[in-house]
């Protein structure tokens, strides 16, 4: 009876069979409130990696959650096709963003609800659902046919939403387990709806956080006001200094390893169909704005920023205090492209802001996390299944979008392992990824299955 079905059926067929099992299971998942930044929810993350490693198990995978300084990571494997054959890693991760605010939520947070085609939920396209899909596609072609084309391993990690800190290390010293001839990853969006897209580029980051301390203790500032430096103040001039006029960062040599773009690039980019109204609209602003002599889409793609994430200083309750705060803080990150260097850029930035500090304060600058910058190879034998598989379930060519978003490991995987990356994301804009009523469209999970598991099969005939 099994040989009968596994003759008959494709992988794709059993999908689609199996759809209301791969949303149950996913809704499972998502359950799960696997917030890698509280320390509250240690234990829910390695719940998840746990849930996880269960899951590949059931798909005919071998599975391991092995432990970090932090959180677990999970390992499913797959290789039955030999050491001859090729090997591909896919990567996802099972953490998610906190949840705040929370009242902001239609439907709560980790108890999943489909509204108009849309799966709500923290973790939903970023990035549960998006890994989850590869494990039912794998699992397909392991139901099915009882083996996969090439040989596969599977890394979830539970720390990309803080920075993914203990993945390097843990990449360098399993580098010979992991060795493969590409990296497959669905954590990213689609350039719109119906428009399948293969990502060229993410912004890499370095993420600083600057103290500012004055007095030892808040200070009436009718008494102590003009003859005690204020760190708001001071704070705020400094975080005044970090641009230009034109919007451009002035930070000294910030620019120096910047490589701008080929023509063609940016003409491919101009090609698109993208409408600023629209994007505005989305942004929920009032008006767009960024460094001049660049459209949008260049900014986001192909510029590094400089942002202030937060600020915090002084009286900020109801009504008015008269006082001369002792301290200010503020988080600031910077976007980066190639070939800018975290490391060289957060000690740029940390030069530029001690040679702004005033005597008459404290001001310190702490690194918290970095990731590189990267750029595809556009081409090779992953580039190419890649774009057949996601024509083949969507019925539309790919098109090829840069990120401004990071994901800290891809430089790594091609750094440490050598690999080709190939980023195939089945997001959509307006996801609210990391805000409230974070949703994934249900035509995306479905599809994105379809185009994980044709993936398989054009890496077997590529
Ligand atoms: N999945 C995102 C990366 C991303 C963002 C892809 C936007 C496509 C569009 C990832 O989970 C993420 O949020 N990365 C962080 C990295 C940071 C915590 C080091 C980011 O970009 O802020
Ligand atoms: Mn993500
Ligand atoms: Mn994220």
């Amino acid at each position: 009876m099994l040989s009968a079905t596994r003759n008959h059926m494709s992988p794709s067929s059993w999908l689609n069979d199996n759809r209301k099992a791969a949303a149950d299971e996913l809704f499972e998942f998502l359950r799960i409130p696997s917030i890698s930044a509280r320390s509250e929810h240690k234990a829910d993350v390695t719940r998840a990696a746990d849930w996880l490693a269960e899951k590949l198990t059931s798909a005919g995978m071998t599975a391991e959650v092995l432990p970090t300084a932090g959180h677990p990571i999970v390992i499913g494997e797959w290789r039955g096709a030999g050491p001859k054959a090729p090997t591909y890693l896919v990567y996802g991760h099972y953490d998610v963003q906190p949840v705040e605010p929370l009242e902001l939520w239609h439907s709560p947070p980790f108890e999943p609800q489909v509204r108009d085609g849309r799966i709500y939920a923290r973790g939903s396209v970023d990035d549960k659902g998006q890994l989850y899909l590869h494990v039912k596609a794998l699992q397909a072609h392991l139901a099915v046919n009882g083996k996969l084309p090439v040989n596969v391993i599977l890394l979830a990690e539970g720390e990309e939403e803080v920075g993914s800190e203990h993945l390097s290390v843990f990449i360098e010293q399993h580098a010979r387990r992991l060795a493969c001839d590409g990296v497959i990853i669905s954590d990213s969006s689609m350039f719109a709806p119906g428009l399948p897209s293969i990502l060229f580029s993410l912004r890499g980051m370095t993420y600083l956080q600057i103290d500012v301390e004055g007095p030892g203790s808040d200070l009436h500032s009718g008494s102590y006001g003009g003859a005690v430096v204020n760190p708001a103040t001071t704070l705020a001039h400094i975080i005044a200094s970090f641009h230009d006029a034109d919007r451009r960062v002035a930070v000294k040599g910030f620019y120096d390893k910047v490589v701008e773009w080929e023509g063609d690039v940016r003409s491919q980019i101009r090609a698109l169909p993208f409408r600023e109204e629209g994007f505005r609209e989305e942004a929920g602003a009032p008006a767009l704005g960024g460094e001049a002599g660049y459209s949008t889409l260049e900014r986001i793609w192909t510029r590094p920023t400089l942002e202030v994430n937060g600020l915090l200083s002084g009286y900020t309750g109801e009504g008015a205090k008269t006082v001369l705060p002792s301290k200010a803080m503020a988080k600031v990150s910077c976007r980066l492209v190639p070939d800018q260097a975290p490391d060289e850029i957060a000690a740029l930035v940390t030069d530029h802001v001690r040679r702004m500090a005033p005597p008459e304060v404290t001001v310190t600058v702490t690194p918290l996390s970095s990731g590189r910058p990267w750029r595809a190879r556009l081409e090779g034998v992953l580039f190419e299944a890649g774009r057949r598989a996601l024509k083949r379930a969507f019925g539309k060519e790919p098109v090829l979008a840069g990120e401004g978003g990071s994901i800290p490991v891809v430089g790594d995987f091609q750094r440490i392992l050598g690999a080709p990356v190939l980023l195939m994301g089945f997001g959509l804009p307006g996801e609210n990824a990391h805000a409230p009523d974070e949703w994934m469209a249900v035509e995306n999970y479905e599809k994105g299955m379809l185009a994980a598991s044709a993936l398989w099969e054009e890496l077997a005939t590529g």
